[in-house]
C-alpha cells in the first residue's frame, strides 16, 4: 500500500515537472526530541509519509524536551524559526499563540475535518481563534506503572493497587536486593512520579479540582499532606545512581530486571516494545495504584511556526495532513506507545496497554490533563516541577515543608 502510494506520488509529481522552488516549498525543518530508539522509529514512520508526498525532510532533533522546546522558542524569537516543531498542545502553546509566533493549520483541518476526526478535548486544545495550530499525533497517558513479571514472581509480589501495598512490595524487593523503583532523576520524571502519588492517594476529582483551580485551601489540605507522605515514603526505593538517568535507562533496568518498577508515560512501552518484548509479557503494564481510575493525558503535537503571515506555508501544511493519515497515525502509535488520536482509525491491533487505555478513555471522569505542557501555564510548571525536584532530593526536608513550598510556589506562580 505504502509502496503503491509512493510511485503513485512520485509519478504526480514528475508529470507536472519539479522546478526547484517547488521543490523548496516542499521543504521543513522538523525540530524535536524525539531522540530514543523508539522515538525515533515512530518518527521514522512520519517522515517516510511525508517523503512520499514529496516533502523534503530535515531534522534537527535536540535531546530533552525542555532544551527542544527552548530552542524552538529562541529560534522563533530570534527570526531563524525551524518550520515545524514538536509541541503538546494545551495551554502553554498557547501563550506561543499568544506572542503571535505561530501559523494556523486550519484550512486543512477543515478541508480534511478534523472536528470530526478528533475527541472533543484535543479539538478545544489544539485551537487557538478558532483555528488549529497543532496537527496532534497521539494520546500518551503518564499515570502508568511498568513492572518486570519474573522480579515480581521471584519475591511474590502482586501488582499492588494501593500506594500502602506499592510500599510493602518494595520493601520486599529492597530486602531481595533488587532496586524497587526504577528512576531518572530529573525534574520531570519525578513529577510524572509525584503526580501518579498524587492522583493514587486523593483521587481524580481532588487532582482535577486542584491543577485547575490552584486553589490555597486545597494545596494546603490534609489531604496534601497524606500526598507528600507518601511520595516521601518512596526515597529509599530508589537506587543511588537515580540522579540525571534518562528515562528510557530507567526503563531498561526493568525490562532487563535491575529494576522492579518504573512509573512514567507510555512512551516507556515504545521503547519495551523497541527491545523485542510485547507488553504484558515480561514487561506488565498497570495504572498507578489509585483508590479510582484515571488517565493523565498529554498529547504529542506537531506546531507550526510563522513564517509568513498567520496561515501555514505549503510544507507544513501537507506535514500537518501526513499526521493525521490514518496509516500514519497507526504506524507511529504502535511504535511510540500511545495511542492514536483520532477516534476513527482502527486500534484492535494496538498491545494490551493502548487497549487498557482506549477503553478507560470511554468513561470521560478519567480524562485529566498532565501538568507537563497541557493543562497549567508554564510559570505554574516550572514551579511544580522545581518544588517536586527540591522535595524529592533533599533528604532533611519534612512532607510538611515540602508542602509549603509548593503551595507558596504555586501560589506565586500562578
Ligand atoms: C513526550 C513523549 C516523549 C517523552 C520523552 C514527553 O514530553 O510527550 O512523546 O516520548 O517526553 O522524550
Amino acid at each position: 500500500m505504502m509502496k503503491f502510494s509512493k510511485i503513485a506520488a512520485s509519478v504526480a509529481f514528475l508529470s507536472v515537472g519539479v522546478s526547484a522552488g517547488a521543490l523548496h516549498a516542499q521543504t521543513a525543518e522538523v525540530l524535536h526530541w524525539w531522540t530514543s530508539g523508539s522515538e525515533q522509529a515512530a518518527l521514522g514512520e512520519i517522515r517516510k509519509a511525508f517523503e512520499a508526498k514529496g516533502g523534503t525532510w530535515v531534522d534537527t532533533p535536540i535531546a530533552g524536551g525542555g532544551n527542544a522546546r527552548a530552542a524552538a522558542v529562541n529560534r522563533m524569537l530570534g527570526g531563524d524559526p525551524a518550520a515545524v516543531f514538536q509541541f503538546s498542545i494545551g495551554q502553554q502553546l498557547r501563550e506561543l499563540a499568544d506572542q503571535g509566533l505561530l501559523a494556523n493549520v486550519g484550512d486543512v483541518a477543515t478541508a480534511e475535518n478534523w472536528d470530526e476526526k478528533l475527541p472533543p478535548l484535543i479539538v478545544k486544545a489544539a485551537k487557538y481563534d478558532g483555528n488549529y495550530i497543532a496537527a496532534p499525533i497521539n494520546i500518551h497517558g503518564e499515570n502508568w506503572m511498568f513492572y518486570n513479571t519474573a522480579v515480581l514472581e521471584e519475591a511474590g509480589i502482586e501488582v499492588p493497587k494501593t500506594w500502602d501495598d506499592f510500599i510493602a512490595a518494595a520493601e520486599k524487593l529492597k530486602a531481595a536486593g533488587v532496586t524497587p523503583i526504577g528512576l531518572g532523576g530529573q525534574p520531570w520524571q519525578e513529577r510524572i512520579m509525584f503526580n501518579s502519588v498524587l492522583l493514587g492517594v486523593a483521587g481524580r476529582e481532588f487532582y482535577a479540582e486542584l491543577y485547575s483551580t490552584l486553589d490555597d485551601d486545597l494545596l494546603k489540605s490534609d489531604t496534601m499532606r497524606k500526598v507528600f507522605e507518601t511520595f516521601a515514603a518512596l526515597k529509599p526505593f530508589v537506587d543511588e545512581a537515580s540522579p540525571g538517568r534518562n528515562w528510557n535507562e530507567a526503563t531498561n533496568m526493568v525490562a532487563k530486571g535491575e529494576a522492579a518498577f518504573q512509573f512514567m508515560g507510555d512512551w516507556a512501552k515504545g521503547e519495551i516494545i523497541a527491545a523485542g518484548i510485547e507488553p504484558g509479557t515480561t514487561v506488565g503494564c498497570a495504572f498507578a495504584p489509585a483508590i479510582d481510575t484515571a488517565y493523565i493525558m498529554t498529547v504529542d503535537a506537531f506546531a507550526f511556526s510563522a513564517m509568513d503571515g498567520e496561515h501555514a506555508t505549503p510544507a507544513q501544511t501537507l506535514m500537518a495532513q501526513v499526521m493525521l493519515e490514518p496509516d500514519v497515525q497507526i504506524a507511529f502509535n504502535k511504535k511510540k506507545g500511545s495511542i492514536p488520536a483520532r477516534l476513527d482509525v482502527p486500534a484492535d491491533s494496538f498491545d494490551v496497554c493502548a487497549q487498557t487505555a482506549i477503553k478507560t478513555l470511554q468513561d470521560k471522569k478519567t480524562h485529566l490533563v498532565s501538568t507537563g505542557l497541557f493543562g497549567v501555564p508554564s510559570a505554574v510548571s516550572g514551579a511544580i516541577d522545581d518544588t517536586i525536584s527540591n522535595f524529592w532530593n533533599s533528604a532533611d526536608m519534612s512532607p510538611e515543608e515540602g508542602q509549603a513550598q509548593f503551595q507558596q510556589a504555586i501560589s506565586y506562580a500562578k
